[in-house]
Protein backbone atom coordinates (compact mmCIF):
# COMPACT_ATOMS: atom_id res chain seq x y z
CA UNK A 1 0.00 0.00 0.00
CA UNK A 2 0.81 3.27 -0.68
CA UNK A 3 0.62 6.57 1.38
CA UNK A 4 1.32 10.04 0.34
CA UNK A 5 0.66 13.05 3.06
CA UNK A 6 1.65 16.22 2.52
CA UNK A 7 2.42 19.54 4.78
CA UNK A 8 0.99 22.91 3.28
CA UNK A 9 4.22 24.35 1.29
CA UNK A 10 5.25 27.42 3.53
CA UNK A 11 5.68 30.74 2.40
CA UNK A 12 9.35 31.77 2.67
CA UNK A 13 8.36 35.44 3.76
CA UNK A 14 10.06 34.47 7.02
CA UNK A 15 11.85 31.18 8.91
CA UNK A 16 9.54 28.55 10.45
CA UNK A 17 7.81 29.63 12.94
CA UNK A 18 5.62 27.25 15.53
CA UNK A 19 2.44 26.96 13.57
CA UNK A 20 4.71 25.35 10.61
CA UNK A 21 6.81 23.39 12.92
CA UNK A 22 3.66 22.24 14.57
CA UNK A 23 1.99 20.41 10.90
CA UNK A 24 5.39 19.19 10.21
CA UNK A 25 5.54 17.38 13.45
CA UNK A 26 2.22 16.10 13.06
CA UNK A 27 2.92 15.15 9.50
CA UNK A 28 6.46 13.45 10.93
CA UNK A 29 4.61 11.33 13.16
CA UNK A 30 1.67 9.95 10.81
CA UNK A 31 4.34 9.05 8.01
CA UNK A 32 6.53 6.76 10.77
CA UNK A 33 3.57 5.22 11.88
CA UNK A 34 2.77 4.15 8.88
CA UNK A 35 6.01 3.25 7.62
CA UNK A 36 5.99 0.95 10.62
CA UNK A 37 2.88 -0.73 8.94
CA UNK A 38 4.64 -1.47 6.45
CA UNK A 39 3.22 1.28 4.33
CA UNK A 40 4.91 2.80 1.20
CA UNK A 41 5.01 6.55 2.69
CA UNK A 42 5.66 9.38 0.01
CA UNK A 43 5.94 12.30 2.59
CA UNK A 44 6.33 15.98 0.42
CA UNK A 45 6.96 19.41 2.20
CA UNK A 46 8.15 22.24 0.84
CA UNK A 47 8.21 26.43 0.18
CA UNK A 48 5.64 28.34 -1.60
CA UNK A 49 8.17 30.80 -2.87
CA UNK A 50 5.95 33.13 -5.42
CA UNK A 51 3.99 35.77 -5.07
CA UNK A 52 3.43 39.64 -3.97
CA UNK A 53 3.94 38.69 -0.24
CA UNK A 54 7.12 37.40 -0.99
CA UNK A 55 8.42 39.85 -3.66
CA UNK A 56 7.41 42.86 -1.09
CA UNK A 57 9.51 41.10 1.53
CA UNK A 58 13.13 40.69 -0.71
CA UNK A 59 12.21 44.41 -1.66
CA UNK A 60 12.31 45.32 2.32
CA UNK A 61 15.41 43.53 2.37
CA UNK A 62 16.89 45.18 -0.87
CA UNK A 63 17.97 41.71 -2.28
CA UNK A 64 16.61 39.99 -5.57
CA UNK A 65 13.84 37.44 -4.54
CA UNK A 66 15.57 34.85 -5.52
CA UNK A 67 18.11 35.49 -3.31
CA UNK A 68 15.80 35.98 -0.65
CA UNK A 69 14.05 32.89 -1.19
CA UNK A 70 17.37 30.82 -1.38
CA UNK A 71 17.92 31.66 1.92
CA UNK A 72 14.66 31.03 3.44
CA UNK A 73 14.21 27.79 1.76
CA UNK A 74 17.58 26.43 3.00
CA UNK A 75 16.48 27.50 6.52
CA UNK A 76 13.68 25.07 6.21
CA UNK A 77 15.91 22.37 4.76
CA UNK A 78 18.07 23.06 7.78
CA UNK A 79 15.51 23.37 10.29
CA UNK A 80 13.49 20.42 9.26
CA UNK A 81 17.03 18.36 9.54
CA UNK A 82 17.45 19.21 12.97
CA UNK A 83 13.76 18.21 14.14
CA UNK A 84 14.32 15.08 12.54
CA UNK A 85 11.33 15.43 9.93
CA UNK A 86 11.58 12.14 7.79
CA UNK A 87 10.34 13.92 4.78
CA UNK A 88 11.07 11.90 1.30
CA UNK A 89 10.60 14.97 -1.18
CA UNK A 90 11.15 18.78 -0.37
CA UNK A 91 9.76 21.22 -3.20
CA UNK A 92 10.62 24.96 -4.19
CA UNK A 93 7.60 26.42 -6.18
CA UNK A 94 10.52 28.03 -7.71
CA UNK A 95 12.49 25.00 -9.39
CA UNK A 96 12.31 24.71 -13.07
CA UNK A 97 10.58 21.48 -12.68
CA UNK A 98 7.91 22.97 -10.95
CA UNK A 99 7.51 25.49 -13.62
CA UNK A 100 7.53 22.96 -16.21
CA UNK A 101 4.45 21.04 -14.49
CA UNK A 102 2.51 24.36 -13.78
CA UNK A 103 2.88 25.13 -17.32
CA UNK A 104 1.43 21.74 -18.47
CA UNK A 105 -1.35 21.24 -15.93
CA UNK A 106 -2.47 24.91 -17.27
CA UNK A 107 -2.90 23.70 -21.05
CA UNK A 108 -4.97 20.86 -19.70
CA UNK A 109 -7.05 23.07 -18.22
CA UNK A 110 -7.16 25.48 -21.05
CA UNK A 111 -8.47 22.24 -22.92
CA UNK A 112 -11.15 22.06 -21.09
CA UNK A 113 -12.11 25.69 -21.26
CA UNK A 114 -11.77 26.58 -17.95
CA UNK A 115 -9.98 29.75 -18.52
CA UNK A 116 -11.04 33.35 -19.72
CA UNK A 117 -9.88 37.05 -19.68
CA UNK A 118 -12.01 38.61 -17.09
CA UNK A 119 -11.59 41.99 -14.89
CA UNK A 120 -11.23 41.26 -11.55
CA UNK A 121 -11.87 44.16 -9.01
CA UNK A 122 -11.98 43.43 -5.09
CA UNK A 123 -10.08 43.95 -1.70
CA UNK A 124 -7.23 42.50 -1.38
CA UNK A 125 -4.76 40.68 1.22
CA UNK A 126 -1.02 40.31 0.82
CA UNK A 127 -0.60 38.24 3.19
CA UNK A 128 -3.34 36.10 2.89
CA UNK A 129 -2.96 36.41 -1.21
CA UNK A 130 -6.42 36.36 -1.22
CA UNK A 131 -9.39 38.65 -2.21
CA UNK A 132 -11.42 39.28 0.84
CA UNK A 133 -15.59 39.97 1.09
CA UNK A 134 -17.81 40.81 3.56
CA UNK A 135 -20.86 38.43 3.48
CA UNK A 136 -23.07 41.67 2.95
CA UNK A 137 -20.62 43.06 0.43
CA UNK A 138 -19.92 46.20 2.42
CA UNK A 139 -15.71 46.81 1.54
CA UNK A 140 -13.13 45.37 4.59
CA UNK A 141 -11.06 48.07 5.90
CA UNK A 142 -8.21 45.42 7.01
CA UNK A 143 -7.68 41.55 6.77
CA UNK A 144 -9.73 40.33 10.23
CA UNK A 145 -6.62 37.28 10.10
CA UNK A 146 -3.67 39.67 9.07
CA UNK A 147 -5.37 42.59 10.64
CA UNK A 148 -3.70 44.39 7.90
CA UNK A 149 -5.23 46.99 5.55
CA UNK A 150 -6.53 45.88 1.89
CA UNK A 151 -5.49 46.69 -0.91
CA UNK A 152 -7.83 47.82 -3.85
CA UNK A 153 -7.56 46.18 -7.12
CA UNK A 154 -9.27 47.00 -10.57
CA UNK A 155 -7.35 44.61 -13.13
CA UNK A 156 -7.59 42.32 -16.40
CA UNK A 157 -7.04 38.63 -15.09
CA UNK A 158 -7.36 34.88 -16.08
CA UNK A 159 -10.19 33.35 -14.59
CA UNK A 160 -10.72 29.89 -14.05
CA UNK A 161 -14.38 28.30 -14.18
CA UNK A 162 -14.94 27.23 -11.02
CA UNK A 163 -18.97 28.16 -10.80
CA UNK A 164 -18.69 24.77 -14.05
CA UNK A 165 -17.84 22.57 -10.78
CA UNK A 166 -20.25 23.31 -8.74
CA UNK A 167 -22.61 19.80 -8.55
CA UNK A 168 -19.01 17.50 -8.29
CA UNK A 169 -18.08 19.74 -5.56
CA UNK A 170 -20.88 19.49 -3.83
CA UNK A 171 -20.28 15.57 -4.07
CA UNK A 172 -16.80 15.69 -2.98
CA UNK A 173 -16.73 17.76 -0.37
CA UNK A 174 -20.19 15.45 1.21
CA UNK A 175 -18.07 12.05 0.80
CA UNK A 176 -17.83 10.19 4.38
CA UNK A 177 -13.93 11.48 5.45
CA UNK A 178 -12.89 14.14 2.43
CA UNK A 179 -12.78 16.84 5.07
CA UNK A 180 -12.00 16.42 8.50
CA UNK A 181 -12.58 17.26 11.10
CA UNK A 182 -16.40 17.58 10.75
CA UNK A 183 -17.09 21.07 11.89
CA UNK A 184 -14.68 22.30 9.07
CA UNK A 185 -16.77 19.70 6.72
CA UNK A 186 -19.76 22.30 7.59
CA UNK A 187 -18.39 25.49 7.42
CA UNK A 188 -17.05 23.83 3.90
CA UNK A 189 -20.84 22.97 2.59
CA UNK A 190 -22.54 26.41 3.46
CA UNK A 191 -20.12 28.40 2.05
CA UNK A 192 -19.85 25.71 -1.22
CA UNK A 193 -23.92 26.25 -1.06
CA UNK A 194 -24.08 29.83 -1.70
CA UNK A 195 -22.26 29.36 -5.49
CA UNK A 196 -19.28 28.93 -6.30
CA UNK A 197 -17.71 32.15 -8.16
CA UNK A 198 -14.70 31.73 -10.73
CA UNK A 199 -11.49 32.76 -9.26
CA UNK A 200 -8.80 34.73 -10.60
CA UNK A 201 -5.59 32.77 -11.39
CA UNK A 202 -3.14 35.44 -13.11
CA UNK A 203 -2.06 38.61 -11.93
CA UNK A 204 -0.85 41.78 -13.74
CA UNK A 205 1.87 44.18 -12.43
CA UNK A 206 3.59 41.27 -10.48
CA UNK A 207 6.89 39.99 -11.70
CA UNK A 208 7.77 37.53 -8.85
CA UNK A 209 5.77 34.76 -10.39
CA UNK A 210 5.68 32.11 -13.75
CA UNK A 211 4.71 33.83 -16.40
CA UNK A 212 1.54 32.66 -18.33
CA UNK A 213 2.64 31.11 -21.85
CA UNK A 214 0.27 32.68 -23.87
CA UNK A 215 -0.28 36.11 -21.78
CA UNK A 216 3.39 37.24 -21.15
CA UNK A 217 2.34 40.27 -19.06
CA UNK A 218 0.33 37.71 -16.23
CA UNK A 219 2.02 35.89 -13.90
CA UNK A 220 0.21 33.01 -11.84
CA UNK A 221 -1.62 33.64 -9.23
CA UNK A 222 0.28 32.18 -6.15
CA UNK A 223 -2.33 29.61 -5.32
CA UNK A 224 -2.73 28.55 -9.03
CA UNK A 225 1.04 27.59 -8.40
CA UNK A 226 1.45 26.49 -4.98
CA UNK A 227 -0.93 24.26 -5.31
CA UNK A 228 0.72 22.00 -8.01
CA UNK A 229 3.70 21.77 -5.73
CA UNK A 230 2.31 19.12 -4.24
CA UNK A 231 2.23 17.13 -7.76
CA UNK A 232 5.59 18.53 -9.01
CA UNK A 233 7.43 17.42 -5.56
CA UNK A 234 6.76 13.79 -6.61
CA UNK A 235 8.69 13.90 -9.01
CA UNK A 236 11.24 16.77 -8.39
CA UNK A 237 14.20 14.17 -8.17
CA UNK A 238 13.68 13.30 -11.52
CA UNK A 239 13.54 16.39 -13.76
CA UNK A 240 12.29 15.01 -17.07
CA UNK A 241 9.16 13.39 -15.60
CA UNK A 242 6.17 14.87 -16.63
CA UNK A 243 2.77 15.79 -15.04
CA UNK A 244 1.19 12.56 -15.95
CA UNK A 245 4.75 10.72 -14.77
CA UNK A 246 4.16 12.12 -11.28
CA UNK A 247 0.66 11.30 -11.04
CA UNK A 248 1.52 7.85 -11.62
CA UNK A 249 4.41 8.18 -9.06
CA UNK A 250 2.46 9.02 -5.97
CA UNK A 251 -0.99 10.69 -6.63
CA UNK A 252 -3.50 10.98 -5.27
CA UNK A 253 -2.58 12.30 -1.85
CA UNK A 254 -3.26 10.54 0.85
CA UNK A 255 -3.89 13.11 3.17
CA UNK A 256 -2.97 16.79 3.02
CA UNK A 257 -2.75 18.27 6.38
CA UNK A 258 -3.11 22.26 6.34
CA UNK A 259 -4.45 24.69 9.46
CA UNK A 260 -8.00 25.68 9.35
CA UNK A 261 -7.53 29.04 7.34
CA UNK A 262 -6.46 27.66 4.28
CA UNK A 263 -8.88 24.26 4.24
CA UNK A 264 -11.31 26.47 1.45
CA UNK A 265 -8.19 26.09 -1.03
CA UNK A 266 -7.35 22.45 -0.53
CA UNK A 267 -11.19 21.41 -0.67
CA UNK A 268 -12.67 23.44 -3.05
CA UNK A 269 -10.22 25.42 -5.81
CA UNK A 270 -7.54 22.39 -5.28
CA UNK A 271 -10.23 19.96 -6.15
CA UNK A 272 -11.85 21.96 -9.16
CA UNK A 273 -8.44 22.37 -10.54
CA UNK A 274 -7.46 18.97 -10.84
CA UNK A 275 -11.05 17.72 -11.61
CA UNK A 276 -10.78 20.11 -15.08
CA UNK A 277 -7.59 18.65 -15.68
CA UNK A 278 -8.95 15.02 -15.56
CA UNK A 279 -6.94 14.53 -12.03
CA UNK A 280 -7.90 12.85 -9.23
CA UNK A 281 -8.41 14.58 -6.30
CA UNK A 282 -6.83 14.21 -2.74
CA UNK A 283 -8.16 11.24 -0.97
CA UNK A 284 -8.92 13.91 2.78
CA UNK A 285 -7.80 16.86 3.28
CA UNK A 286 -7.43 17.54 7.66
CA UNK A 287 -7.58 21.25 8.78
CA UNK A 288 -5.83 21.34 12.22
CA UNK A 289 -6.69 24.31 14.69
CA UNK A 290 -4.50 26.91 15.84
CA UNK A 291 -2.10 27.52 18.13
CA UNK A 292 -2.03 30.19 21.26
CA UNK A 293 0.32 31.24 23.45
CA UNK A 294 -0.74 31.48 27.23
CA UNK A 295 -4.50 31.89 25.35
CA UNK A 296 -4.08 34.79 23.30
CA UNK A 297 -3.39 35.02 19.51
CA UNK A 298 0.37 34.82 18.44
CA UNK A 299 1.63 37.76 16.77
CA UNK A 300 4.16 39.92 16.32
CA UNK A 301 2.27 43.30 17.38
CA UNK A 302 1.69 41.35 20.86
CA UNK A 303 5.26 40.48 21.10
CA UNK A 304 3.97 36.89 22.10
CA UNK A 305 5.64 34.79 19.47
CA UNK A 306 6.81 31.82 20.39
CA UNK A 307 10.18 30.76 18.67
CA UNK A 308 10.50 27.31 17.91
CA UNK A 309 14.40 27.78 17.92
CA UNK A 310 13.87 29.15 21.30
CA UNK A 311 11.85 25.92 22.19
CA UNK A 312 14.05 23.33 20.61
CA UNK A 313 17.44 24.74 22.54
CA UNK A 314 15.35 25.24 25.59
CA UNK A 315 13.78 21.52 25.93
CA UNK A 316 14.91 19.56 23.06
CA UNK A 317 13.13 18.09 20.24
CA UNK A 318 11.37 15.39 21.91
CA UNK A 319 10.06 17.47 24.79
CA UNK A 320 7.83 19.64 22.10
CA UNK A 321 6.84 16.47 20.38
CA UNK A 322 4.79 15.21 23.05
CA UNK A 323 3.12 18.42 23.83
CA UNK A 324 1.86 19.15 20.60
CA UNK A 325 0.85 15.70 19.69
CA UNK A 326 -0.33 14.37 23.28
CA UNK A 327 -1.68 17.89 24.79
CA UNK A 328 -3.46 19.33 21.43
CA UNK A 329 -6.43 17.53 19.81
CA UNK A 330 -5.90 17.58 16.06
CA UNK A 331 -8.14 19.86 14.46
CA UNK A 332 -8.68 21.93 17.68
CA UNK A 333 -6.88 25.19 18.63
CA UNK A 334 -4.54 24.28 20.87
CA UNK A 335 -3.05 27.06 23.85
CA UNK A 336 0.68 26.49 24.39
CA UNK A 337 1.49 27.13 28.24
CA UNK A 338 4.43 27.69 29.56
CA UNK A 339 3.80 25.75 32.98
CA UNK A 340 1.50 23.40 31.50
CA UNK A 341 4.74 22.33 29.56
CA UNK A 342 7.16 21.46 32.25
CA UNK A 343 4.72 19.70 34.39
CA UNK A 344 3.46 17.37 31.47
CA UNK A 345 7.08 16.48 30.31
CA UNK A 346 7.87 16.18 33.64
CA UNK A 347 4.84 14.21 34.98
CA UNK A 348 4.32 11.83 31.52
CA UNK A 349 7.85 11.15 30.25
CA UNK A 350 10.30 11.87 33.43
CA UNK A 351 8.31 10.37 36.44
CA UNK A 352 5.30 8.26 34.58
CA UNK A 353 7.66 6.35 31.28
CA UNK A 354 11.07 6.85 32.97
CA UNK A 355 10.63 5.81 36.32
CA UNK A 356 9.09 2.96 35.13
CA UNK A 357 11.61 1.14 33.27
CA UNK A 358 14.69 2.76 35.52
CA UNK A 359 13.19 1.77 38.83
CA UNK A 360 12.23 -1.70 36.98
CA UNK A 361 15.45 -2.41 34.99
CA UNK A 362 17.60 -1.12 37.81
CA UNK A 363 15.40 -4.15 40.40
CA UNK A 364 16.18 -6.52 38.07
CA UNK A 365 20.14 -5.97 37.31
CA UNK A 366 20.33 -6.11 41.33
CA UNK A 367 18.43 -9.06 41.61
CA UNK A 368 18.80 -11.21 39.02
CA UNK A 369 22.55 -10.66 37.91
CA UNK A 370 22.36 -7.31 35.52
CA UNK A 371 20.03 -9.16 33.86
CA UNK A 372 16.00 -10.04 32.88
CA UNK A 373 14.89 -12.56 34.85
CA UNK A 374 14.80 -16.39 33.95
CA UNK A 375 11.50 -18.01 34.93
CA UNK A 376 9.19 -20.86 33.82
CA UNK A 377 5.41 -18.88 34.07
CA UNK A 378 6.27 -15.22 32.54
CA UNK A 379 3.06 -13.56 32.03
CA UNK A 380 0.75 -12.04 33.83
CA UNK A 381 -2.86 -12.27 32.08
CA UNK A 382 -4.16 -9.38 33.17
CA UNK A 383 -1.36 -6.63 32.19
CA UNK A 384 -1.19 -8.72 29.08
CA UNK A 385 -5.13 -7.91 27.82
CA UNK A 386 -3.92 -4.90 29.08
CA UNK A 387 -1.37 -4.07 26.95
CA UNK A 388 -3.42 -5.43 23.98
CA UNK A 389 -5.79 -3.05 24.91
CA UNK A 390 -3.75 -0.38 24.37
CA UNK A 391 -2.27 -1.44 21.42
CA UNK A 392 -5.96 -1.98 19.84
CA UNK A 393 -7.41 1.47 21.02
CA UNK A 394 -4.06 3.29 19.87
CA UNK A 395 -4.10 1.99 16.14
CA UNK A 396 -7.57 2.61 16.36
CA UNK A 397 -6.72 6.42 17.13
CA UNK A 398 -3.49 6.71 15.17
CA UNK A 399 -5.90 5.21 12.04
CA UNK A 400 -8.28 8.03 12.46
CA UNK A 401 -5.60 10.80 13.32
CA UNK A 402 -6.62 10.92 16.98
CA UNK A 403 -2.81 11.17 17.99
CA UNK A 404 -3.31 12.40 21.37
CA UNK A 405 -5.47 10.15 22.35
CA UNK A 406 -2.94 7.36 20.89
CA UNK A 407 -0.21 9.05 23.35
CA UNK A 408 -2.96 9.00 26.16
CA UNK A 409 -3.52 5.35 25.95
CA UNK A 410 0.35 4.62 26.18
CA UNK A 411 0.39 7.17 28.69
CA UNK A 412 -2.45 5.46 31.06
CA UNK A 413 -1.19 1.94 30.28
CA UNK A 414 2.15 3.22 32.32
CA UNK A 415 0.40 4.73 34.98
CA UNK A 416 -1.74 1.45 35.04
CA UNK A 417 2.03 -1.16 35.27
CA UNK A 418 3.37 1.45 37.90
CA UNK A 419 0.46 0.88 40.04
CA UNK A 420 0.53 -3.06 39.60
CA UNK A 421 4.84 -2.35 40.67
CA UNK A 422 3.60 -0.67 43.70
CA UNK A 423 0.76 -3.00 45.06
CA UNK A 424 3.15 -5.69 44.63
CA UNK A 425 6.18 -4.62 46.33
CA UNK A 426 8.52 -6.62 44.89
CA UNK A 427 11.01 -4.54 46.83
CA UNK A 428 9.27 -6.04 50.29
CA UNK A 429 8.79 -9.47 48.52
CA UNK A 430 12.27 -9.98 47.75
CA UNK A 431 13.19 -9.57 51.72
CA UNK A 432 12.02 -13.38 51.89
CA UNK A 433 13.74 -16.16 49.67
CA UNK A 434 10.35 -17.69 49.40
CA UNK A 435 8.72 -15.29 47.49
CA UNK A 436 11.90 -14.94 44.49
CA UNK A 437 9.48 -16.67 41.54
CA UNK A 438 6.83 -14.22 42.39
CA UNK A 439 9.11 -11.25 42.01
CA UNK A 440 10.54 -12.61 38.60
CA UNK A 441 7.55 -12.35 37.56
CA UNK A 442 6.02 -9.23 38.62
CA UNK A 443 9.49 -7.42 37.35
CA UNK A 444 9.62 -9.64 33.71
CA UNK A 445 5.58 -7.87 33.38
CA UNK A 446 6.92 -4.68 33.94
CA UNK A 447 9.88 -4.76 31.69
CA UNK A 448 7.51 -6.17 28.78
CA UNK A 449 5.13 -3.81 29.60
CA UNK A 450 8.34 -1.30 29.00
CA UNK A 451 9.03 -2.26 25.65
CA UNK A 452 5.61 -2.11 24.48
CA UNK A 453 5.58 1.23 25.89
CA UNK A 454 8.85 1.66 23.81
CA UNK A 455 7.88 0.16 20.55
CA UNK A 456 4.60 2.43 21.03
CA UNK A 457 5.96 5.34 21.46
CA UNK A 458 8.20 5.45 18.27
CA UNK A 459 6.30 7.36 15.27
CA UNK A 460 5.76 10.01 18.39
CA UNK A 461 8.91 10.47 20.07
CA UNK A 462 11.45 8.07 18.05
CA UNK A 463 14.41 8.68 20.14
CA UNK A 464 12.67 8.32 23.39
CA UNK A 465 11.88 5.11 21.72
CA UNK A 466 15.38 3.95 20.71
CA UNK A 467 16.65 4.94 24.41
CA UNK A 468 13.79 3.04 26.13
CA UNK A 469 14.67 -0.10 23.96
CA UNK A 470 18.49 0.33 24.30
CA UNK A 471 18.17 -0.11 27.97
CA UNK A 472 16.04 -2.98 28.18
CA UNK A 473 19.30 -4.36 26.23
CA UNK A 474 19.77 -5.11 22.43
CA UNK A 475 16.71 -7.24 21.65
CA UNK A 476 16.61 -9.05 18.82
CA UNK A 477 13.54 -9.57 17.40
CA UNK A 478 14.19 -11.92 14.46
CA UNK A 479 13.94 -8.93 11.65
CA UNK A 480 10.06 -8.74 12.57
CA UNK A 481 7.77 -6.33 11.99
CA UNK A 482 6.87 -3.48 14.29
CA UNK A 483 3.47 -5.06 14.53
CA UNK A 484 4.62 -8.38 15.17
CA UNK A 485 7.22 -6.97 17.86
CA UNK A 486 4.46 -5.90 19.98
CA UNK A 487 3.29 -9.48 20.42
CA UNK A 488 3.74 -10.00 24.19
CA UNK A 489 6.27 -12.14 25.79
CA UNK A 490 8.64 -11.19 23.27
CA UNK A 491 11.48 -9.66 26.02
CA UNK A 492 14.12 -12.55 26.50
CA UNK A 493 14.54 -14.48 29.77
CA UNK A 494 17.63 -14.40 31.28
CA UNK A 495 19.78 -11.13 28.93
CA UNK A 496 22.07 -8.77 29.62
CA UNK A 497 20.54 -5.06 30.93
CA UNK A 498 22.31 -1.95 30.30
CA UNK A 499 23.00 0.13 33.41
CA UNK A 500 20.07 2.32 33.44
CA UNK A 501 20.17 5.96 32.58
CA UNK A 502 17.86 9.12 32.97
CA UNK A 503 16.03 8.57 29.38
CA UNK A 504 14.78 12.51 30.16
CA UNK A 505 15.82 15.14 31.99
CA UNK A 506 13.46 17.03 33.95
CA UNK A 507 12.96 20.23 32.94
CA UNK A 508 12.48 23.51 35.75
CA UNK A 509 10.17 26.50 35.62
CA UNK A 510 11.90 29.47 34.62
N1 LIG B 1 1.78 29.06 1.33
C1 LIG B 1 0.51 28.77 1.87
C2 LIG B 1 0.18 27.31 1.74
C3 LIG B 1 0.23 26.79 0.35
S1 LIG B 1 -0.07 25.08 0.29
C4 LIG B 1 -0.02 24.71 -1.32
C5 LIG B 1 0.48 29.18 3.34
N2 LIG B 1 1.64 29.25 3.96
S2 LIG B 1 1.86 29.77 5.46
O1 LIG B 1 3.27 29.64 5.68
O2 LIG B 1 1.30 31.07 5.63
O3 LIG B 1 1.06 28.86 6.40
C6 LIG B 1 1.38 27.56 6.55
C7 LIG B 1 0.55 26.87 7.57
O4 LIG B 1 0.80 27.37 8.88
C8 LIG B 1 -0.94 26.98 7.34
O5 LIG B 1 -1.49 25.67 7.36
C9 LIG B 1 -1.42 27.76 8.52
O6 LIG B 1 -2.69 27.35 8.91
C10 LIG B 1 -0.41 27.38 9.57
N3 LIG B 1 -0.38 28.32 10.70
C11 LIG B 1 -0.08 29.65 10.71
N4 LIG B 1 -0.19 30.11 11.99
C12 LIG B 1 -0.57 29.11 12.80
C13 LIG B 1 -0.75 28.96 14.18
N5 LIG B 1 -0.66 29.97 15.03
N6 LIG B 1 -1.03 27.72 14.65
C14 LIG B 1 -1.07 26.61 13.83
N7 LIG B 1 -0.89 26.72 12.54
C15 LIG B 1 -0.78 27.96 11.98
O7 LIG B 1 -0.60 29.42 3.87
Amino acid sequence: MSFTITTPLYYVNDKPHLGSVYTTIICDSIARYKRLLGEKVLFITGVDEHGLKIQRKAEEKKVSPQIHCDEISDCFIDNWKKWEITFNKFIRTTSDHHEKIVIEFYEKVKNSNDIYMGVQKGWYCVGCEEFKENPDNSPLKKCPIHNKNLEWRDEENLFFRLSKYQSQIEEIINEEGFIEPKERKNEIINFVSKGLKDFSISRTNLNWGIKVPDHKSHTFYVWFDALLGYISAISINDREKSLSDSILMGWPASIHIIGKDILRFHAIYWPAMLLSAGIKPPKKVFGHGFLTREGQKMGKSLGNVLDPQMLFSKYGNEAVRWYLLKDISLGNDGDFQDKRFVDIINNDLANTIGNLLNRSSSMSRKWFNNKTPFLEEKTDTKIKEYAYKTIDNYISNFNKYKIDLASNEILNFAINVNLYLNENQPWTLIKDDKNIEQVKYIIYNVLESCRIIGLLLKPILPNLSCKILVQLGELNLDNKSWKESLNWGLLPLDSELPKPNPIIDKLNYD
